[in-house]
């Protein structure tokens, strides 16, 4: 009999199934929290593959292994937080080496590069995210690797993943993607010529806003070897039980980033043309300048929508403030609907004037579109630019909020 070929199974298959066989021990159908440092070992050298959960732990490589699947890597790599992944790719670097970014990109990363790896030796050079011809001209002789973020954090700008990943195999570089805004249920960059994936998995794939962890994910054998190493000797390893909580946040990552992409059109669709807003930045409007982009290299358009306000800081202030179901918070990715003003939050540790520069101006709000019915997110969104238009209208409005401003700041 020939023996019956088993196709591949889809995304939402895998997100659920992947590396989560039933605990060989127990017949435990979800993988269990091996809530464990150590290991009992029956000999010398002679153990079940785990010997101490800084090096291995059970949980976390069911978690690894899935997330390989998701990415259509061959390896995966979980790590503490987005930033320990992102430390642990960087390591593959020696001093000399230059890297060139994206401009538009998250404000940790920015930091880790300039103020923790370029005192150690490292250069960057920073291009205009979407110009594909930026990125080979700033080639050097001692570029080593090709940093992207796509979209990026937080004007949402494409980069040609496929484009890039032709520059880097011509000139042997390394293109590493930071997936986290899309997930990798809306694109797989290695299968578009990245040679690893970053995640902050605080985000899409955890889903919930319970855990900050990161991931790494690669089908190249000796970096994810040289990475693995990094990840057992510097330790910044994840958690059993914030392994399982990403492990099961993953389960569901097709069908929420299905509604998290239908809520934010909505959402960027409404802010598009409202009186009181200046831009609106999603690739899913046709006005996008990369919406051609996304449709051929995203399987959607995502939740993240970024806008600026026609007005001032103060607008920004009392909108914020007035907001109910969207939170003013950090982060994005979670079911539910946040709003931030990068900044002061995300982007504030990139110094004022460049912060300006790249466009991330003191009126720019940055909205992780939840999952909640979209009519109740519409309406908390015009409340509060109602609420603008009114403070507007009312005299000596500037004096009054910025008394209220100062006393709520004493409070905190
Ligand atoms: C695009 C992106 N990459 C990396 C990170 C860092 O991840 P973490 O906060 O989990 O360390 C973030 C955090 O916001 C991010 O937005």
């Amino acid at each position: 009999m020939k023996p019956r070929k088993t196709a591949q199974p889809k995304f939402a298959t895998r997100a659920i199934h992947a590396g989560q066989a039933p605990d060989p021990s127990t017949g435990a159908t979800i993988t269990p929290i091996f809530q464990t440092s150590t290991y009992t070992q029956a000999g010398l050298e002679d153990h079940k593959g785990f010997e101490y959960s800084r090096t291995g732990n059970p949980t976390r490589a069911a978690l690894e292994a899935c997330l390989a699947a998701l990415e259509n890597a061959t390896y995966g790599l979980a790590f503490a937080s987005g930033m320990a992944a992102e430390s642990a790719i960087l390591s593959l670097l020696r001093p000399g080496d230059h890297v060139i970014a994206g401009d538009d990109l998250y404000g940790g990363t920015y930091r880790l590069f300039e103020r923790v790896l370029r005192p150690m030796g490292l250069d960057f050079t920073y291009v205009a995210a979407r110009e594909v011809s930026g990125y080979a001209a700033a080639i050097r002789p001692q570029t080593k690797m090709i940093w992207a973020e796509t979209p990026t954090n937080p004007l949402l700008s494409l980069v040609d993943i496929a484009a890039v990943g032709r520059i880097a195999q011509e000139r042997d570089l390394l293109l590493v993607v930071d997936n986290t805004f899309a997930s990798p249920a809306l694109q797989q960059p290695l299968d578009l010529g990245a040679h690893i994936v970053v995640h902050s998995t605080t985000k899409y794939l955890n889903g919930h806003s319970d855990v900050v962890g990161g991931a790494i994910l690669t089908s190249d054998e000796k970096l994810y070897s040289e990475m693995k190493f990094y990840q057992n000797a510097a330790g910044g390893v994840p958690s059993p039980f914030d392994s399982w909580l990403v492990l099961r946040g993953v389960k569901t990552l097709a069908v929420r980033m299905r509604q998290h992409g239908e809520n934010a059109q909505a959402i960027a669709e409404y802010l598009n043309g409202h009186p009181l807003v200046r831009q609106v930045y999603y690739p899913g409007l046709p006005t996008h300048p990369d919406h051609a982009l996304a449709q051929k290299q995203m399987r959607g358009f995502g939740g993240m929508v970024s806008f600026t306000f026609e007005g001032t800081r103060d607008d920004v202030d009392t909108f914020a403030r007035r907001l109910r179901v969207f939170q003013l918070a950090e982060s994005l990715g979670g079911v539910e609907s946040l709003c931030c003003h990068p900044a002061t939050m995300t982007h504030g540790a990139i110094p004022a004037a460049e912060r300006e520069r790249r466009g991330v101006t003191e009126t720019l709000l940055r909205l992780s579109v939840g999952i909640e019915d979209v009519s109740d997110l519409i309406a908390d969104l015009e409340q509060a630019l109602e609420a603008v238009s009114a403070r507007r209208s009312r005299p000596g409005a500037e004096r009054q909020h910025a008394v209220a401003g100062r006393s709520s700041r004493t409070r905190a």
